[in-house]
């Protein structure tokens, strides 16, 4: 995370939080931007209705395009990638995110596909931290800890949108405010996620934060990939790479114990290219306690900024995913908990590790760690982190 000093984007943030308290304003201004995302759309993006909440509020759709062809589908609840096509080495396009085909099931017990995690991405042990002597109680979601933000997470909001088009691809700004003490935290958060679609198949994802009292933010985005485009089967014969000497060890509820190991000479090691299943079934004590992998790798040359953290690479179709972050690191999970219940959008149903996600954030468990790179934002600071997700083929 880089936090910046005041800027334009602040005083977005002052104006907003004059209009906290006054929900009737707010409904009318979001109105104001429904209206005007409609008139703003053009080639390379279009608005559709994907569904409606149970309290009647609509959920849109937006589908971003680019030139080459990929398409991106997201919806304003969660701020959820539904679908995302990428080329094979023959210039087939297919989705390759795992996903729900209607807003029933994603409310219905979404695990987290496609959505933006917030306030915090991983968990907090037993949904407790201090600040400046003060303890936050925060929801508790995950046995005793909190995980991806909690009860009612960012994955779980409605977000407005604003839709823009650019020469060669798209652009939708999400917005939404936290208020002081959602899922227990400090502070009115004003949160920006900007989706970027390139012309030459690069999603960027740009997230902003401004908050009004001392608090902790790590933002992530929760895409289950799974190159082959066959839903139906397991990632575990894709090949990973991941720029990490180091992982971050867990305890039995998956809280990071504080150490940072070595991944040399582990299952952990996939600083050279490595098939994901070539050692998931090792008689390895973390693997166990993660069901397969479910660790946080402590990216190298964090000073250095923004750069690749991996890739994964599946043999069958040619297609290749590269992520770049200036994140400090990237939590690697092999969808060990998806165990056959969930409809799969192809048809079928999501069988264990049919999808994987490259999370990119700082550290599980931060704000109890203090040897960790710190997650807190202050007044006049502005959070401000970058991924960039790129699809080729080889
Ligand atoms: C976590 C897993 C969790 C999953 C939820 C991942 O980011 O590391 O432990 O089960 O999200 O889908």
């Amino acid at each position: 995370m880089k936090t910046v000093q005041p800027s334009l984007f602040c005083f977005v943030f002052l104006l907003t939080l004059l209009n906290l308290g006054c929900k009737e304003n707010k409904k009318e201004s979001q109105t104001d931007m429904e209206t005007e995302n409609t008139s703003m759309e053009s080639d390379h993006i279009a608005k559709s209705t994907f569904g409606e909440m149970p309290d009647g509020t609509t959920v849109d759709k937006y589908t971003l395009k680019n030139a080459m062809g990929m398409e991106v589908d997201v919806i304003t609840y969660g701020g959820i990638i539904t679908r995302w096509t990428a080329p094979d080495k023959n210039g087939k396009y297919d989705d390759v995110v795992l996903g729900f085909d209607d807003l029933k099931s994603y409310l219905d017990g979404n695990p987290y596909f496609g959505a933006l995690i917030g306030r915090y991405g991983n968990r907090i042990a037993k949904g407790k931290f201090s600040l400046d002597g003060q303890t936050y109680t925060l929801a508790t979601n995950d046995g005793e800890n909190h995980l991806h933000g909690g009860l009612k997470g960012f994955d779980k909001v409605i977000w407005a949108a604003t839709p823009k088009s650019t020469d060669d691809g798209a652009i939708l700004e999400l917005t939404y405010t936290s208020v002081d003490g959602e899922e227990g935290y400090p502070g009115n958060l004003d949160v920006k996620v900007t989706y970027t679609l390139t012309g030459d198949n690069q999603l960027e994802v740009l997230y902003e934060a401004v908050t009004d009292k001392p608090t902790v933010v790590n933002l992530t985005q929760h895409s289950y990939f799974n190159l082959s485009g066959d839903f139906t089967q397991s990632v575990l014969d894709h090949e990973l790479f991941l720029d990490a000497d180091a992982y971050l060890p867990v305890d039995g509820g998956l809280i990071p114990t504080g150490e940072l190991r070595p991944v040399s000479g582990t299952p952990f090691d996939f600083t050279t290219s490595k098939v994901m299943g070539k050692e998931i079934g090792a008689d390895d004590a973390q693997l166990k306690l993660g069901k397969g992998y479910d660790h946080c790798w402590v990216l190298n040359e964090e000073e250095s900024g923004f750069g690749l953290a991996a890739s994964a690479y599946h043999p069958g179709t040619g297609r290749v995913l590269e992520v770049y972050t200036d994140e400090p690191g990237i939590q690697f999970y092999s969808g060990n908990f998806l165990d056959g219940t969930l409809p799969a959008q192809k048809g079928g149903v999501y069988g264990q590790r049919a999808g994987f996600c490259l999370e990119t954030q700082h550290y599980p468990d931060s704000p109890n760690q203090p040897s960790f790179p710190s997650v807190r934002l202050n007044p006049g600071e502005t959070y401000k982190t970058k991924t960039t997700f790129k699809l080729t083929t080889k």
